[in-house]
């Protein structure tokens, strides 16, 4: 591996530390036995809390043998650090061990889950949160993270679009490059620094019926256009791994697929660094139904292109004899230990393989102020108003009344997949309520999930009848999103929703915070609250945030990354959808595309997100109307704050191209850019369109562009588009 071709890998290391690394690994190649080679190749679980007097004699030996080549969940410096001497000191070639932990939104700092963090439109700010996740998981002894997550998905019962950033493969792939930048810094040789794994390869956001580890179905145009762009995203930026799917491509079990890991990562794409398998993925070939044992499962996943095995173990009974008979080519397993080795030497471990063991820097930089200041900047962002009738901001004379039990949950507000963060650094949102308007009067209203009595609702109603304003926080808790956490109603858990009914009742204005992983079905809210704040799984910093937003300090500017349904019936529903032959312009026509009990659009749509202030696009205008390939189109937006507050916006911009070989979306988003203006300012924001943007996947199976007409829209979300100009390509 050197790094060059498309990947972006090598530029991490400057030409004498890439020779330095290549003489080492070369060296440790050649000393290798087929064994040692595939024991590189070998990750262990070791459980989460470890302590070298555990009496882990049989991990210790197996890392002595040579027989482990990274570990993932190893806990605390000081068993990292004893791991870290038996590989270094013990084994035969003292090879370091790479050590890997799941670092998903934030480590101690925990911030707003991925889909959240899409919500802010800003791909800087989740480079920033990735960098403060980086300083503080490295200090902490772990070298690699599993993330980003950067599966494209328009299901929201898959419980897994919480770790992604929606439905927009040029959103998702804007969000895949800054997370991997976050991540990796500028030199992975810096102590601050982790290295990336770009997740699931590929369609895991797809898995049938949203059900997670479930089938995939996806046709080669689905799968280019829709889900592959984030990933070819990564590895441009870089990223020094990428992890294989659970499920099925063609039939055929991601980790076990040749087409996609050396067809398309390794081939098309040159990628330079590491595969890693999902958790037994592997050895799921054997139930997915296309192995027949450990040796077929183990030759497949090889033959395929992909490099390291976490936790089946099949690379480490079945390889060695593999390459012995013959069914496996030695140079095959030689290019995997050296991509393995590679990345370790990326990470600096061949200079040192204690450097990132330092308590007193773990000390130094976990929870700083600056780090929970960056997370409560990040969560501000990230909250979507999906609706405002007047009720918001409130005054700091209003009183007001709390509901909800997830208010008061630290835990739940952490969100699923924050494993490095503890609930008493937790600034929850009662707590933050409490700090900003004086004691708050409360009730939980419910136990969680949503389980709810006669008296539950009596307190709550209660609380709502002494205030001018009720906040009741409502969604699910974290548990009920992220992995294994599929569900086929994504309406508000339990009776939750009696909740809202009971203090709705009393006449005081409700304001609903919504907590959720997932898009929920809210039409009920929508129909009867005032004002709906989403607030996904905030973080360490989520009380101070929603109340410096419900104050008004903060104004909302959050837009969303994926759609709203009405209701499950719709799925999928996503804003790029193709156009159909019976078009159905008018609700009352018969033999059209339609529902007969629900519109075709979604209840809030992608892009869409409300403020204190409003937005116009006065003007859009092309630099030309005529676009000759291979050049790039300017167009201009010009964007006025016509509110009384200051405020963000998203200038979207959407495009259709009229006709093409294959039918394209009737818009799909193509460019986007904040801004932030003050009352009454205007500004002019300029957007580059290159022929790129405007290729799909031809019939000829490739990426092109075809002259004619497109359509350039502006809008406030995907249904709301106030401008539209015409284009041509031109050959
Ligand atoms: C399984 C998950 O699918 C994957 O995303 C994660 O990184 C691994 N487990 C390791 O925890």
């Amino acid at each position: 591996m050197t790094g060059t071709g498309k990947s972006a890998l090598g530029t991490y290391v400057d030409e004498q530390r890439r020779e330095t690394i290549a003489d080492r690994v070369e060296e440790l190649l050649s000393e290798m036995t087929v064994e040692e080679k595939v024991g590189q190749l070998n990750q262990r679980s070791v459980s989460f809390v470890m302590g070298p007097e555990d009496g882990n004699e049989d991990l210790e030996a197996a890392i002595a043998d040579g027989e482990i080549g990274s570990v993932l969940n190893a806990e605390g410096l000081e068993a990292k650090q004893h791991l870290q001497e038996f590989a270094v000191e013990e084994s035969r070639l003292g090879i370091p061990l790479l050590m890997a932990f799941d670092v998903i939104h934030g480590y101690r700092t925990v911030f707003p889950t991925p889909l959240g963090q899409a919500a802010t439109w800003e791909p800087d700010l989740a480079e920033r949160a990735e960098r403060v996740a980086a300083t503080e998981a490295s200090a902490d002894g772990h070298h690699w993270t599993f993330a980003p997550m950067v599966d494209v998905s328009r299901d929201p019962r898959w419980g897994r679009v919480m770790e992604g950033a929606g439905e927009s493969p040029v959103l998702g792939s804007a969000f895949a490059r800054a997370r991997v930048r976050g991540f990796q810094g500028e030199d992975l040789t810096e102590a601050d620094t982790m290295l990336a794994c770009a997740k699931h390869f590929a369609g895991y956001g797809a898995s049938e019926a949203g059900r997670d580890y479930n089938t995939v179905n996806v046709a080669e145009t689905a799968l280019r256009e829709r889900h592959l762009p984030p990933f070819e995203a990564a590895v441009e930026e870089g990223v020094a791994t990428v992890m294989n799917a659970f499920n099925t491509i063609e039939r055929i079990p991601a980790s076990g697929n040749e087409d996609l890991v050396s067809g398309v990562l390794k081939g098309e794409w040159d990628f330079a660094g590491a595969m890693v398998s999902d958790w037994n993925s592997f050895g799921e070939q054997l139930p997915h139904g296309v192995a027949a044992d450990e040796r077929e499962a183990a030759k497949l996943a090889m033959l395929a292109g992909s490099d390291i095995d976490m936790v089946s173990e099949v690379l480490l009974e079945e390889l060695p004899d593999l390459v012995r008979d013959g069914d496996v080519p030695e140079s095959r397993l030689d290019d995997a230990v050296e991509r393995v080795l590679w990345v370790k030497g990326l990470a600096g471990l061949f200079e040192d393989p204690y450097r990132y063991f330092e308590e007193e820097r773990r000390k130094a930089v976990t929870l700083t102020e600056d780090h929970r200041e960056t997370a409560r900047e990040v969560a501000e962002r990230s909250f979507v108003l999906l609706k405002n009738e007047g009720v918001l901001p409130l005054t700091e004379d209003t009183e007001v009344g709390l509901v909800g039990a997830l208010a008061d949950s630290a835990e739940d507000t952490l969100g699923a997949w924050a494993w490095g963060g503890e609930p008493e650094d937790v600034t929850t949102i009662r707590a933050g309520l409490d700090d900003h308007f004086g004691d708050v009067p409360y009730a939980p209203g419910y136990d969680l999930p949503g389980e709810v009595t006669a008296e539950s609702l009596d307190e709550a109603r209660d609380i709502a009848e002494e205030a001018d304003v009720v906040v009741a926080v409502v969604g699910e808790p974290a548990d009920m999103v992220g992995e294994a956490a599929s569900r086929a109603h994504i309406d508000l858990p339990g009776d939750q929703r009696r909740l809202l009914e009971a203090v709705h009742e009393t006449e005081t204005p409700v304001v609903a915070l919504l907590m959720n992983g997932r898009p929920l079905a809210v039409e009920w809210l929508d129909d009867h609250l005032p004002a709906i704040l989403d607030v996904w799984h905030p973080g360490t910093e989520a009380g101070p945030a929603i109340a410096r937003t419900l104050t008004g300090e903060v104004v909302p500017s959050g837009h969303l990354p994926m759609s709203f349904p009405y209701t499950e019936g719709q799925i999928p529903v996503a804003h790029d959808r193709l156009p159909t032959g019976r078009p159905a312009e008018d609700s009352e026509e018969d033999y059209v595309s339609k529902y007969l009990d629900v519109p075709n659009d979604p209840l809030y749509a992608f892009g869409h997100g409300e403020s204190y202030t409003d937005f116009a696009f006065t003007d859009l205008t092309l630099a030309s109307d005529a676009f000759p390939s291979g050049k790039a189109l300017e167009a201009t937006v010009t964007i006025e704050n016509t509110g009384d507050v200051a405020g963000r916006d998203v200038v979207q911009l959407y495009v259709q191209d009229l006709v093409g070989s294959r039918s394209r979306p009737e818009k799909e988003l193509v460019a986007f850019e904040t801004v932030e203006l003050e009352p009454d300012e205007t500004a002019e924001v300029t957007v580059e369109i290159d022929e790129d943007d405007l290729a799909f996947w031809t019939d000829d199976e490739k990426w092109a562009a075809e002259p004619g007409e497109f359509d350039l829209m502006v809008g406030h979300a995907a249904d709301d588009i106030v401008h539209t100009e015409r284009f041509t390509l031109v050959e």
